[in-house]
């Protein structure tokens, strides 16, 4: 084994807001970070895995006013479940803070007075949303109103969930305060702003040497102009810190919660005696940033554009991933597929979801599904099939029969331990590189081959003539199990020191795949994992369900909507149909004229080029040709139902001649025609053969 130098490596998960339970969706992240520092540990690196609850902003202060609360009292709370779920899950931060921290405040201080002494912020007036009820600003989500280009009620101050455009808070039409329903004013007030593009050029350079391509190639559309000033600061009342010098301003919570990752970490040094500077300021410390991607432009773009003001270090690497679907579909509250950790812990071992997770993850920002057949077996035909069997069939055979007395290998026995230990660097490189996926299949691989091999040698079927021969069996199938629990440990940490006990061995490191344990007793077989059931996961479901105030499961699906109320007010829905609910009421639509139809300039499309857009859950960005009429870019939400390279090349319809559209991403020009129910429930259209692109469809 060659000897790697000792690293000193910082890595951060983003910092889970305090208003809310931690969700399966969050543990995506917080497991593998997890899983990634546990590799750096055993591999004997130097390695701090930094958290913090996200403590400040007016969500959190509002949600504490609703409760009656401070939102003191309110985020201790949050942080008190927070730690148990993570600990619970088996997430191993070296520190669990808060933003709302002494060290925070000072850090921020130093930092925005940094900014400002370097002349990258300035002071002026502007006019904002306030609500006189409340008498307070409005950030744009607490603005609701009627969207001014497709007129749907009730959408948000940002952005409109129907139609998808983006707009500002006073261009909504009858906008009302989210909180007391009254229309808001507008009022001016002078706010202090960071001049982000005085980084332009810097982040130009910096930020696609930091990040995986697809990230960066999506962020760069943000240089096609200057980059806006940002608004660094709200009025009060606001949750968070002072600004010095502005009484009544305080920092936008984007600007301390990213610092929380250096103020938990000096939290850290503090309580460890460790030098402070020797972390976050050294050429010697490796940072590494884990998110995902919907808050990349925050730490790609504002962030390493503060750290630029100061002479803290800058990330290494900023690691984005995607977003978690059930079963094909976005989390979601009515179907009972948005799963708080808690929910999850209440019926299954936490271990099953860290493997999952494993099995899925890769170093690419593509979404990820937990499909819960998936899920279960991969658990019940890998996890417990291929690998715990061999742990407990050959320790308790080893018991049985032979007084759980360890012997040697034989010749082929040592051959396929030493293509086992082989593998070590291979998936090291898997697990540094984050392609989790691709190492759990390569230690599944040295499973399969001691399957085989303990099946071929049937040391069951040894007579009492052959004891030795059995012992050699069983000594190799658990000395490949052993190396099998170590390579797995970044995953499955508990279960690997079940192992090393079962085997009385200290917990492992990563060098220690390559002893042979040999004439040494086992001690007794612990359990160490059971299949999962299936029906497990509808209890999870069903209790995810929203409940009204006597806990009955209320739901908006349309299928639990139809289902008969029983016993007055209840609504009945069952486990079964709450779960990928479909509706097809037929609707009777009035009449259109052939006008009208003609209007609709269909056109046969031929998808030039497809890709998910990272920010957007449900959009690919298309580029179709119309033959003659030149290339189109056109956004569908058909992001759940196709993958992008699955529709390249291929002819569709669309709808060439409708208004285009500006969306955060860039323009819409057409509409691509799909059936079904949305999310993975969709159907592009395909003419038969021999249509050519730019074809009108009459
Ligand atoms: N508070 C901010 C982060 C501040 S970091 C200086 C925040 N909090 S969050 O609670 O909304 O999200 C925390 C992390 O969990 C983010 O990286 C986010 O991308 C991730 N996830 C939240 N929901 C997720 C899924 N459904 N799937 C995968 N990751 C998810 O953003
Ligand atoms: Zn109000």
């Amino acid at each position: 084994m060659t000897p790697t130098p000792r690293r000193r490596i910082v890595a951060t998960s983003a910092l889970p807001y305090a208003n809310g339970n931690i969700h399966i969706g969050h543990l995506v992240e917080y497991i593998q970070t997890d899983i990634w520092t546990r590799f750096q540990k055993m591999r004997g690196h130097d390695c701090l895995y930094i958290c913090a609850d996200d403590t400040h902003g007016t969500a959190i202060m509002v949600k504490a006013r609703e409760l009656g609360i401070t939102p003191e009292e309110l985020i201790a709370g949050t942080h008190k479940d927070h730690a148990k779920d993570f600990a619970d899950f088996g997430v191993g931060f070296d520190i669990y803070s808060s933003t709302n921290s002494d060290e925070n405040r000072i850090l921020s201080e130093e930092f925005y007075i940094a900014m400002r002494d370097k002349g990258h912020t300035n002071v002026r007036e502007i006019n904002q949303l306030y609500c006189n009820h409340d008498k307070m600003f409005l950030p744009d989500r607490f603005v609701k109103g009627t969207c001014p280009v497709c007129s749907s009620p009730d959408q948000y101050g940002d952005s409109c969930d129907k139609c998808g455009s983006t707009y500002t808070p006073s261009e909504l039409k009858q906008p009302y305060c989210s909180i007391c329903k009254t229309p808001p004013v507008e009022k001016a007030s002078s706010q202090i702003f960071f001049k982000l593009n005085d980084f332009k050029q810097f982040l130009m350079e910096w930020m696609p040497q930091h990040t995986q391509k697809e990230v960066a190639a999506k962020l760069m559309e943000w240089f096609e102009t200057d980059l806006r000033d940002w608004d660094i600061s709200r009025s009060a009342p606001y949750f968070g810190f002072e600004i010095p010098g502005y009484p009544g301003k305080y920092f936008y919570v984007w600007i301390d919660a990213p610092i929380g990752y250096v103020a938990s970490t000096w939290q850290w040094c503090k309580a460890n005696g460790q030098d402070f500077a020797s972390w976050w300021k050294s050429p010697n410390t490796e940072i590494y940033h884990f998110i995902g991607k919907d808050i990349a432009y925050f730490h790609l773009l504002f962030w390493p554009a503060m750290l630029k003001s100061t002479s803290y270090n800058l990330p290494t690497q900023v690691f984005v991933h995607g977003m978690l679907t059930v079963n094909g579909e976005k989390m979601s509250k009515s179907k009972g597929t948005s799963i708080t950790a808690r929910t999850y812990l209440n019926h299954l071992d936490p271990m099953y979801l860290r493997y999952y997770y494993a099995c899925k993850l890769n170093s690419r920002v593509d979404d990820l599904d937990l499909n819960v057949t998936d899920f279960v077996n991969r658990v019940n035909s890998d996890l417990i099939g291929k690998i715990t069997n061999l742990g407990s069939r050959g320790a308790q055979m080893l018991t049985k029969k032979l007084e759980g007395r360890l012997g040697t290998l034989s010749a082929a026995g040592k051959d396929l331990h030493a293509r086992g230990v082989a593998r070590a660097e291979e998936i090291a490189a898997l697990y540094e590189g984050r392609e989790f996926a691709r190492a759990i299949e390569t230690i599944r691989e040295i499973a399969d081959e001691t399957n085989k091999y303990f099946d071929e040698q049937a040391p069951w079927k040894h007579t009492d003539a052959q004891k030795e021969e059995t012992r050699a069996v069983l000594t190799l199938t658990l000395n490949m199990f052993r190396m099998i629990a170590i390579y797995l440990k970044p995953v499955l940490p508990l279960y690997s020191d079940k192992v090393a006990k079962l085997l009385n061995e200290q917990p492992y490191v990563w060098a220690d795949h390559a002893k042979i344990v040999e004439n040494a007793s086992v001690n007794a077989y612990e359990h160490l994992a059971t299949r999962v059931e299936a029906a497990k996961f509808e209890q999870i479901i069903a209790d995810s369900m929203p409940k009204d105030a006597s806990g009955n499961p209320i739901t908006t699906t349309p299928a639990a909507s139809a289902a008969k109320p029983l016993k007055g007010n209840k609504t009945v829905t069952t486990q079964t149909s709450s779960v990928n609910a479909q509706t097809s009421a037929p609707t009777s639509d009035a009449p259109i004229s052939i006008d009208d139809f003609t209007k609709v300039d269909l056109r046969i499309a031929k998808i030039v080029s497809a890709e998910a857009v990272p920010e957007a859950d449900k959009l690919l960005r298309l580029k179709v040709s119309l033959g003659e009429m030149g290339e189109r870019q056109i956004f569908a939400g058909i992001k759940a139902a196709y993958k992008p390279e699955d529709l390249v090349g291929r002819l569709t319809i669309v709808v060439a001649n409708l208004a285009p559209r500006k969306m955060k991403f860039g323009m819409s020009e057409g509409m691509v025609l799909a059936a079904g129910q949305g999310g993975s429930d969709l159907f592009i259209l395909s003419p038969d053969a021999g249509a050519q692109p730019g074809q009108r469809v009459k």
